[in-house]
């Protein structure tokens, strides 16, 4: 009996299990705060769908898969996990427009290669795809389960009408996925969130973005963040071992 209780007071003090931390890296549709203005991202409701994991929203305001590769934030998470760390990577919104005749820090190179551009500045710039692909790479060489994530949808229902046609990025998160192979993952989050919103139609969905078609409202991003719930449910990614909630219990379908 007391030797019993020694070996599980032995245990409880030295083996201390590790709660596996989930980092958040986008822009304003996930970060805290989201674009301003009453705004929100939805990365601030996942915590509350998860369970046995820490959630650490990275996503920044404003922020590119090239501006978060160049001002060192990727290098930041690679640095920070550790094997069992998941890491949900979701970025569009800033990632498109030109290079020329002004380059604004923030836009690709066009292409899903290994294709490269170079601005009037001189500034050799790389293509979404292989930007995600460095970073993914490197956090799974670390350890970390990646988790590729399709922008979230500007306003399906802007014209009066809800429809969606999902943009180049999302194809390009495809293609993250199958450089980087294991231990990725990829949510079509902005699908999943254009097929519940086209269901809840143009009053309701008009009220989810106050102030442009692209920052939701708090309650609008509490939907956005239920849908990549259900989408992690419905597809592969470990992660989905941390969700509190039934696939069925979220509405939508599994695409
Ligand atoms: C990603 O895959 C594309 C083909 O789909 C390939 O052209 C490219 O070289 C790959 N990028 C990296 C960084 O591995
Ligand atoms: C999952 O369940 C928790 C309560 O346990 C709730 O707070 C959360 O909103 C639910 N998530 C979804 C996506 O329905």
């Amino acid at each position: 009996m007391k030797s019993s209780y020694r070996l599980l007071s032995a245990l409880l003090a030295g083996s201390t299990v590790a709660i596996p931390t989930v980092y958040l890296a986008g822009d304003s549709t996930m970060a805290v705060g989201g674009g301003g203005t009453g705004t929100e991202g939805w990365g601030v409701f996942l915590p509350y769908s998860l369970q046995g994991v820490t959630v650490v929203n990275k996503a920044i305001a404003g922020r590119s898969a090239r501006s978060y590769t160049d001002e060192g934030r990727f290098t930041t998470l690679i640095n920070s996990v550790v094997p069992g760390d998941f890491v949900i990577i979701e970025f569009g919104h800033n990632d498109g427009g030109s290079l020329t005749p002004t380059d604004n820090g923030r836009s690709d190179c066009l292409g899903a290669g290994l294709e490269t551009c170079t601005t009037a500045a001189g500034v050799v710039v790389q293509t979404y795809v292989t930007y995600l692909t460095n970073a993914a790479l490197s956090l799974i060489e670390k350890g970390a389960s990646v988790i590729i994530s399709s922008p979230t949808p500007d306003n399906p229902c802007e014209t009066g009408t809800c429809t969606y046609t999902p943009n180049r990025f999302t194809g390009y998160c495809q293609d993250v996925v199958a450089n980087a192979s294991s231990h990725s993952a990829f949510v079509d989050h902005g699908q999943y969130t254009a097929n519940e919103f086209i269901s809840l139609g143009v009053t309701v969905v008009d009220s989810y973005y106050p102030i442009d078609h692209t920052h939701t409202s708090p309650i609008g991003a509490t939907v956005v963040a239920a849908q990549f719930v259900k989408g992690l449910l419905c597809g592969g990614s470990p992660l989905a071992s941390h969700v509190k909630n039934s696939t069925s219990s979220i509405p939508g379908k599994c695409i």
